[in-house]
C-alpha cells in the first residue's frame, strides 16, 4: 500500500527526524587553527573557544550548525568603560572571582596569605569521543580547574561539572564552587521559567522577564528542598510558547544545598551559573586535594516548552533513572499511610492486602510506624526493628501472604533521622548535626543524623543492608522528614566542618548505591515529606519518587503539569486516595481521581476496608485500563495540550508511545460555566498518515459525536469534542493505531 502523501508540514517534521536520525553522532572536536571547542549532538551544538587572554570564552549554545560553520577565533569582548572590564563582560565558561570580574563567578579562593584572586587560563585538554576535558591554570599559583564535558548523541543535553585542584603545598578555601556557567548572548525577550513550591504546595511554574539583577534559585537547607527545584528554563517572550520557539534549560544533579543564579550583565548577556550553594559554604583544600562539583545539565530545544521537556524527559529515562537506558515500568502500588497512619499491624495489613490484589495491585508497601516504638512521630525514629506489638512474628508472615497474593512487597524507612526518644539516640546522641552547647531544634520531633561522619554511614548502610537481607523486600520508600538547623560537625576542626554540606550527600550517594549493588532487585522512593528532594542526582540512585503529600486529585493536575516540565512521568508516583481529600476537602468520584492519578505512576492510598462493591469494580476496571496504557504514558512522549496552570477551567494532557502507535488523552474540566460547552481538543505528535482507533480508558460508550477511527491527521486537525459537563469532570481516551 502507498503511504497517502504528506502535507507540507509533516513532510519537513519527518525530514527533520530523518536529519537528525542520520547525523546522531556526537562529537566534541577542537579546531587547532581556530582553538574552537565543539560538542555535536542530537540538534544542539555547544561551542567555545580559547581567545586571546587565554580565557574559555563561550561561543554558541543552540541549535546545530553545518561543521564547516565559522565560530572562531574566540575574542574577548573589549572593556565597555573602566567600570565594566573586559574580563568581567566577556562570557566565561568558569570565570573565577579575580581580575576585575563583578558577574556572577563560578570558583571563588581564598589563600592562607590573604590572597582572593584567581584568574584561570586555558592549560590543556583531552578528548575522548563525546566527552571533553580542559584543563585551566591560576596565571600565578598551582591551582588548577578541569572542565569536564559531555553530550548525549540523542538529545543534545550537555553535561558540565569541575574538578577543583590544589597542586600547592599550603592549603587554600573554596568559597564558592560552581558546576558550569551558562551564557546566551544579549535578547531582550528572554524570559525565566522555574519552579517553586512548599510543603503540599510543590511544583508551581514560575515566569518572569529575565532582566537586570539576579533572580535566585536556590536551596540552603542541606537538602533539594520543596522551594525551587534546581531546574530551569529560558524562553523567549517574542516567539517562544508550549509548541514552538528557542527553549534553553537546565538540571543540576545535586541533592543537598544548591544554588542557580540567572543574571543579565550590563551589555545584556544572560549567565546562568549553578552548584553547590555558596551560603554558609565553605571547603579547605589541602596540598594535593580537590573537590568534585556536581554535573550541571544544559539541552536546548527549539521546540517550544513542550519540545524541551520531552527532550529532558528522554535523557533522563536513557541516561538518569536506574535501569541502563530501560527503566523499569513503575508497578502499580498500594499504601495505607493516609488510612491508617502509624496504626499498621500484622492483621489490618494483610486484610488491606487482600483487598489490593482484588483490583490488580503488583506491590504492597507498609508506610511509617512499624518499627521501633513508633506509634507516632514522637518517639522510635532510628530503631529499625520491628515493633512485635503490631507484627509479633516479625514481617515474614505479612510479606509471605503479600507475596502470596502474587504482589511484591515494600517498606518505609526514614534512615537519616533520628527521634530523641529512641535507643539509637540514647547510646550516639553525638551522631546529630549539631553545634555543642548549642540547642538541638527538633523539626517532626526529629533530629538530622549526621551522615558525613563515616561510623554514621557504615551504621545507616549496615542497618538497611540486614533489613533487606533478613526480610524477602522489593522496595524502599526512603522518606527525610525535615531540613537542617545547627549544620555543625564538632568531630573536625571549626574550618573543616562546613565540609558537611558536601561530605552528607557524597555519604547518601554511597550508601544508595552500595545498597543497589548488593541488592540489584531492589528499588527505591525518593520522597521527602513529598517532593522535597527531587533531582537528578537523587533520581540516579532510586527508581520512583514521591512529589508531594498532597494527593488532591485537581491539585495534583497543576502540580504534575509544573513537574512534568523537569522530571520525566516514568518516575512520578500519584496516588488514588479518599474523598474528601485530607489536603481541600474537596470531593470527587473516584474514577476522577484515577484518571488524575493515571497521569503518572498509579498507586492507591485509599482506605480500602471503606470501599463499596461499584468502589472495587471501578477500581479493577481503571487499574486494568491503566496497565494497557501505562509504558505510553510513563515513557512515552508528553504533550501538554491545555495547561491547567493559572487557574485554566481545563487541562488535557497526550502521551504518545515513541513508535507513535499509541496515544493517551487525560481531558479534565473543573467547573462548567454558563452552559458551554469546552471547545474541541485538538492533539498532537500523531502520525499523520496512520489511522487510529479511539475508545475510552476504562471501558464506556464513545459521546455520540465522535467518530470512533480517523487519521492522525483528523485529531490534530479537528481535534476531539469531549463532552464534560458539571463540576470535577475527567475522560480518558486511548488512540490506537491501526
Ligand atoms: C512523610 C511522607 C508520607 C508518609 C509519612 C510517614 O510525610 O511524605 O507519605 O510516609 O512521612 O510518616
Amino acid at each position: 500500500m502507498r503511504r497517502p502523501s504528506l502535507p507540507a508540514w509533516a513532510a519537513a517534521a519527518l525530514a527533520a527526524q530523518l536529519w537528525l536520525a542520520a547525523d546522531a553522532q556526537a562529537a566534541a572536536s577542537f579546531d587547532a587553527a581556530t582553538r574552537v571547542f565543539r560538542l555535536d549532538g542530537g540538534r544542539v551544538t555547544y561551542a567555545f573557544g580559547v581567545n586571546e587572554a587565554g580565557q574559555l570564552q563561550t561561543l554558541h549554545w543552540g541549535g546545530r550548525l553545518a561543521d564547516a560553520d565559522p565560530l572562531g577565533p574566540a575574542k574577548s569582548l573589549p572593556s565597555h568603560s573602566s567600570f565594566d572590564l573586559s574580563a568581567s563582560i566577556t562570557p566565561q565558561e568558569f570565570p573565577a572571582q579575580g581580575g576585575g570580574i563583578f558577574t556572577e563567578v563560578a570558583l571563588k579562593i581564598a589563600y592562607a596569605d590573604g590572597n582572593r584572586d584567581t584568574v584561570l587560563r586555558y592549560l590543556s585538554h583531552r578528548i575522548e569521543r563525546d566527552a571533553l576535558t580542559v584543563r585551566l591554570r591560576d596565571v600565578a599559583l598551582p591551582l588548577e580547574v578541569s572542565l569536564r564535558y559531555t553530550i548525549d548523541p540523542d538529545t543534545g543535553v550537555v553535561g558540565r561539572s569541575a574538578r577543583i585542584e590544589n597542586l600547592g603545598s599550603a592549603p587554600l578555601r573554596i568559597d564558592q564552587a560552581a558546576s558550569a556557567a551558562y551564557t546566551l548572548a544579549p535578547q531582550d525577550d528572554y524570559r525565566l521559567h522555574h519552579l517553586s513550591g512548599r510543603w503540599a504546595g510543590e511544583w508551581s511554574l514560575q515566569q518572569r522577564p529575565v532582566s537586570e539583577g539576579a533572580t535566585v534559585l536556590e536551596s540552603r537547607r542541606g537538602s533539594t528542598g520543596q522551594q525551587n527545584t534546581p531546574w530551569f528554563a529560558i524562553d523567549r517572550a517574542g516567539s517562544g510558547g508550549e509548541d514552538n520557539g528557542p527553549v534553553w534549560f537546565g538540571a543540576l544533579a545535586w541533592s543537598g544545598s544548591w544554588r542557580i543564579s540567572i543574571d543579565k550583565d550590563p551589555l545584556g548577556t544572560v549567565r546562568v551559573v549553578g552548584g553547590f550553594n555558596p551560603y554558609d559554604f565553605a571547603y579547605r583544600l589541602g596540598p594535593g586535594e580537590s573537590l568534585d562539583t556536581p554535573v550541571f545539565y544544559a539541552g536546548y530545544s527549539d521546540a517550544g516548552m513542550g519540545g524541551a521537556s520531552r527532550l529532558l524527559h528522554r535523557f533522563e529515562r536513557d541516561h538518569i533513572l536506574p535501569g541502563d537506558g530501560k527503566p523499569r515500568l513503575r508497578p502499580v502500588l498500594y499504601n495505607s499511610w493516609e488510612a491508617t497512619e502509624f496504626a499498621v499491624d500484622e492483621a489490618g495489613q494483610m486484610a488491606l492486602a487482600e483487598k489490593a490484589a482484588r483490583i490488580g495491585v503488583e506491590r504492597f508497601v507498609v508506610d511509617d510506624g512499624w518499627f521501633g516504638a513508633r506509634n507516632s512521630d514522637k518517639a522510635g525514629l532510628g530503631d529499625w526493628t520491628v515493633n512485635r506489638a503490631k507484627f509479633p512474628d516479625g514481617l515474614k508472615p505479612l510479606i509471605d501472604k503479600v507475596h502470596g497474593l502474587g504482589m511484591e512487597f515494600g517498606l518505609w524507612v526514614e534512615p537519616e533521622m533520628v527521634n530523641p526518644d529512641s535507643d539509637l539516640y540514647r547510646a550516639h546522641p553525638d551522631w546529630v548535626l549539631n553545634f555543642p552547647g548549642r540547642p538541638r531544634t527538633p523539626a517532626r520531633n526529629q533530629l538530622v543524623l549526621n551522615l558525613a561522619r563515616r561510623d554514621v554511614r557504615d551504621h545507616v548502610l549496615q542497618v538497611l543492608d540486614t533489613l533487606v537481607s533478613d526480610n524477602d523486600i522489593q522496595f524502599l520508600k526512603w522518606d527525610y522528614n525535615r531540613n537542617w538547623s545547627e549544620p555543625g560537625w564538632p568531630q573536625l576542626a571549626p574550618e573543616d566542618q562546613p565540609k558537611v554540606y558536601v561530605e552528607y550527600v557524597r555519604n547518601l550517594y554511597w550508601i544508595l548505591a552500595e545498597l543497589r549493588r548488593r541488592h540489584p532487585r531492589l528499588e527505591i522512593e525518593s520522597c521527602s515529606g513529598g517532593g522535597g528532594r527531587i533531582d537528578l542526582g537523587i533520581m540516579a540512585l532510586t527508581d520512583q519518587v514521591w512529589p508531594s503529600d498532597n494527593t488532591d486529585p485537581f491539585d495534583r493536575l497543576s502540580m504534575q503539569d509544573g513537574f512534568s516540565h523537569a522530571y520525566a512521568p516514568a518516575a512520578m508516583m500519584a496516588w488514588v486516595t479518599d474523598s474528601p481529600n485530607w489536603v481541600d476537602r474537596r470531593e470527587t468520584s473516584l474514577e476522577y481521581r484515577f484518571l488524575s492519578s493515571m497521569q503518572g505512576a498509579l498507586g492507591i492510598g485509599a482506605n480500602l476496608n471503606h470501599w463499596q462493591d461499584a468502589d472495587f469494580a471501578t477500581a479493577s476496571r481503571m487499574v486494568a485500563a491503566y496497565k494497557q496504557v501505562r509504558a505510553t504514558v510513563q515513557q512515552g512522549d508528553l504533550y501538554r495540550l491545555i495547561s491547567p496552570a493559572n487557574g485554566s477551567r481545563r487541562s488535557a494532557t497526550l502521551s504518545v508511545s515513541p513508535d507513535r502507535r499509541q496515544a493517551v488523552l487525560f481531558a479534565f474540566l473543573h467547573s462548567q460555566s454558563k452552559g458551554m460547552q469546552e471547545p474541541a481538543i485538538r492533539l498532537r505528535g500523531l502520525d499523520p498518515g496512520r489511522r487510529y482507533r479511539i475508545a475510552r480508558l476504562g471501558g464506556g460508550a464513545l459521546p455520540e459525536a465522535m467518530p470512533a477511527e480517523a487519521s492522525g491527521a483528523y485529531w490534530m486537525e479537528r481535534g476531539l469534542a469531549v463532552p464534560m459537563r458539571g463540576d470535577f469532570q475527567a475522560s480518558g481516551f486511548v488512540l490506537e493505531a491501526k
